[in-house]
């Protein structure tokens, strides 16, 4: 076994090729289509690329880097429709990193994004940051991409940065609670920018109670595929 397989995050592969985490028994993304989750929870839950249309700078960070695909549906549609000259920088927080073969594996099955896939894999370094350290990776003139490693709860308190738009993606609420908990979101609200959103696909109760405690105006919307309600919210002033 060598170094990064080592460091792997212990994984399942179903029959259909989807990767199961064997440490919280969940899945990265639906079944039905992640790409399309993606774009309909992440991207359209923060009105993107709207609100990035407009701006010279935009910061988005991410609860649960995983295999990656967020960060590259995000990068795919920032590429297509991204004002002149604006910087986009995408922070992802990731306690379980998979190793660089584990990604390729599971991204392999976007045909579309396979080009980016290709050169975020030739970009990040064979083995992760130590944990908390921030090694950002430009990944073209106009993005950058930061994963911090360690576990969130101690990682986002110590960021010095400001998001406009979080994805929070830990895994499921029941199955991993630590990553929702009043706390972490306080701390994520902390750092999101004046007028800055979130978006996630659990509509859980224990979730918008802890979002709305920690400042957010939150929303139901409607979920992706199967998924009656998810959630959005803006920060209050
Ligand atoms: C649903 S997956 C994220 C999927 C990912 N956004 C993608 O595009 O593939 C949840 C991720 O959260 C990570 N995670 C779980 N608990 C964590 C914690 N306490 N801090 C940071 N990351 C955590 C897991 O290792 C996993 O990669």
């Amino acid at each position: 076994m060598d170094e990064s397989e080592r460091s792997a995050h212990p994984l399942e592969w179903d029959d259909e090729g989807h990767p199961v985490s064997a440490l919280f028994g969940d899945l990265f993304h639906s079944r039905h289509d992640g790409q399309a989750e993606t774009r309909h929870v992440f991207l359209a839950g923060n009105s993107l690329p709207a609100r990035w249309s407009a701006r010279p700078y935009f910061s988005i960070a991410e609860l649960g880097f995983g295999t990656g695909l967020n960060f590259l549906e995000t990068w795919r549609s920032w590429r297509a429709t991204r004002p002149f000259a604006g910087q986009m920088s995408f922070t992802s927080f990731e306690a379980f990193p998979l190793s660089l073969d584990q990604m390729r594996r599971a991204l392999s099955r976007w045909n579309e994004l396979a080009p980016l896939a290709e050169r975020l894999l030739d970009a990040l370094p064979s083995t992760w940051p130590p944990v908390g350290e921030e090694r950002p990776v430009r990944l073209d003139r106009q993005t950058q991409l930061t994963v911090i490693v360690g576990d969130a709860r101690e990682t986002v308190p110590a960021w010095p940065g400001k998001a406009d738009s979080w994805y929070l993606d830990g895994f499921a609420p029941a199955r991993n609670p630590q990553m929702w908990n009043e706390e972490l979101m306080k701390a994520v609200a902390r750092r999101t920018a004046p007028g800055g959103t979130f978006a996630t696909y659990t509509a859980s109760g224990f979730v918008r109670r802890s979002l709305e405690a920690a400042g957010f105006a939150v929303e139901k919307r409607k979920g992706f595929a199967g998924k009656r309600e998810m959630l959005v919210g803006v920060k209050r002033d």
